[in-house]
């Protein structure tokens, strides 16, 4: 399968940012693209300001989060096809910074997975877990039971974020990152993209992308500056 290599940029970029994606189509050589698709997921407000940009450079746009609603009275709210009317093609829903700061439970965001669908969007649905629930020995019950509580019908991609592994600079070994994908393979099925996420950078990018069913990342910290971002792409 061909790999995605994400960017969430989570909150973080002003326009000025838009210079990282010109950097980042300029590295771009045609073997990197028949690889692997190039996604960044901006916030919001910098969708329709990047779109130009990373359109010249095939680079996907995608969203970080959508409501589950079309329109209407949701202060604050941006839906999956306000998204898609910026130039997104993709949203990320349900990452595990949204399920503990805003409580989304695997129910709202079945519901968001579905509007993203609605609005002709990709949903990436995020698990992972808690480095509670790993010391437990439930990472696998608990990831289980997120996938099959967040996961529409239809198409999407996964994303596995071990919650300890965000933005900490560790990562699980990489038997336990294959074990969560083999996981993920039997409960999402064949032709999904499944992408692992967690302090992933250059030096480990390799390692982690050449595991079985591991078919792309979702990178924070390192999609921000175009040379790290690079270097993950380019081990893919
Ligand atoms: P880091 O790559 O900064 O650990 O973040 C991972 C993540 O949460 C991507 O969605």
């Amino acid at each position: 399968m061909k790999k995605l290599i994400a960017g969430n940029w989570k909150m973080n970029g002003l326009a000025a940012a838009a210079a990282e994606i010109e950097a980042l189509g300029a590295k771009l050589t045609e073997a990197d693209r028949a690889k692997a698709d190039v996604l960044v997921c901006p916030p919001a407000t910098l969708v329709s300001v990047l779109e130009p940009k990373a359109r010249a450079a095939g680079i996907a746009l995608g969203g970080q989060d959508c409501h589950e609603k079309e329109c209407g009275a949701h202060t604050g709210c941006i839906s999956a096809e306000m998204l898609a009317d910026a130039g997104a093609t993709y949203v990320i829903v349900g990452h595990s910074e949204r399920r503990a700061d805003f409580g989304e439970t695997d129910a709202a965001v079945k519901a968001k997975a579905e509007a993203a669908q609605r609005a002709g969007l990709m949903p990436i649905v995020c698990v992972g877990e808690t480095r509670d629930e790993r010391e437990a020995g439930r990472a696998e019950a608990v990831v289980r039971g997120q996938l099959e509580g967040s996961l529409p019908e239809g198409e999407f991609v996964v994303a596995y974020e071990p919650v300890w592994a965000i933005g900490t600079g560790l990562v699980p070994e990489e038997a336990d990152i294959a074990a969560m994908h083999r996981l993920m393979r039997e409960v999402a099925g064949p032709g999904v993209r499944l992408l692992y996420g967690g302090s992933v950078k250059p030096a480990n990018a390799k390692a982690i992308l050449g595991l079985d069913d591991v078919d792309g990342a979702l990178v924070g910290g390192a999609s921000l500056k175009a040379e790290d971002f690079y270097g993950i792409i380019s081990a893919a």
